[in-house]
């Protein structure tokens, strides 16, 4: 199984995929827990390119440098680690270029999604979490402890914007894509993914 998390800055993600993979542990399956960007050699070279906010690049060359920590995420980690009978857990993955490249840059949807189904090499999550946020609310959560990098710096048109295609995602798939609010505390918010989590187990 390939699950993964999305949402805007400071929704908790890194969080609720722990205490998910530390659960699926608990249940006897093997795990593995990953992100994007910068989950191989290659793709912490290009993590640095990508959020370093002194490095002006132009919309498309970011739209690409993420494609490629995908293909290399994609071909280096997430298929041999499902090959091995493992569940994959993605923070961030195809949705993320959709939300920030085409609601936050504002790039066509059609290039965007175009240029997903090359990173992905067409892999689809089998189930993706959604963690809502009012942006104000996450950014002032995510950049409590650390500097901001360069999407954390985007104005809040940006991220209203990120918010509103995320939850066009979800609108249309809702199949794959569950909406869990991350206002609510940690521990009911981890609650609903548990309880859709074992949903989708038993099918
Ligand atoms: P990261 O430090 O991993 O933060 P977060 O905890 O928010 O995931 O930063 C990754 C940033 O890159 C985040 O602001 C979203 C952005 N991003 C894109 O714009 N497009 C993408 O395809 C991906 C994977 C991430």
């Amino acid at each position: 199984m390939f699950i993964t998390f999305e949402g805007g800055e400071g929704c908790g993600k890194s969080t609720h995929s722990r205490l998910l993979k530390r659960y699926l542990e608990g249940k006897g399956l093997k795990v593995v827990l990953t992100h994007e960007p910068g989950a191989t050699e290659t793709g912490k070279k290009l993590r640095k390119i990508l959020l370093m906010e002194s490095q002006l690049i132009s919309k498309y060359s970011e739209l690409l440098l993420f494609a490629a920590d995908r293909a290399e995420h994609v071909e280096r980690v997430i298929r041999p680690s499902l090959k091995a009978g493992k569940i994959v857990i993605s923070d961030r993955f195809i949705d993320s270029t959709a939300a920030y490249q085409t609601g936050g840059r504002r790039i066509p949807e059609k290039i965007v999604q175009y240029i997903n189904r090359i990173s992905s090499g067409g892999l689809v999550p089998d189930i993706t979490f959604l963690l809502d946020i009012d942006p104000k609310t996450g950014i002032a959560r995510g950049t409590r402890h650390t500097g901001k990098d360069k999407f954390e710096s985007e104005d809040g048109g940006f991220h209203s914007r990120v918010r509103k295609m995320y939850l066009n995602i979800a609108r249309r798939d809702p199949g794959r894509v569950k909406i869990v609010s991350s206002k609510l505390p940690i521990t009911r918010v981890q609650e609903d993914i548990r309880r859709i989590i074992d949903e989708k187990l038993r099918h």
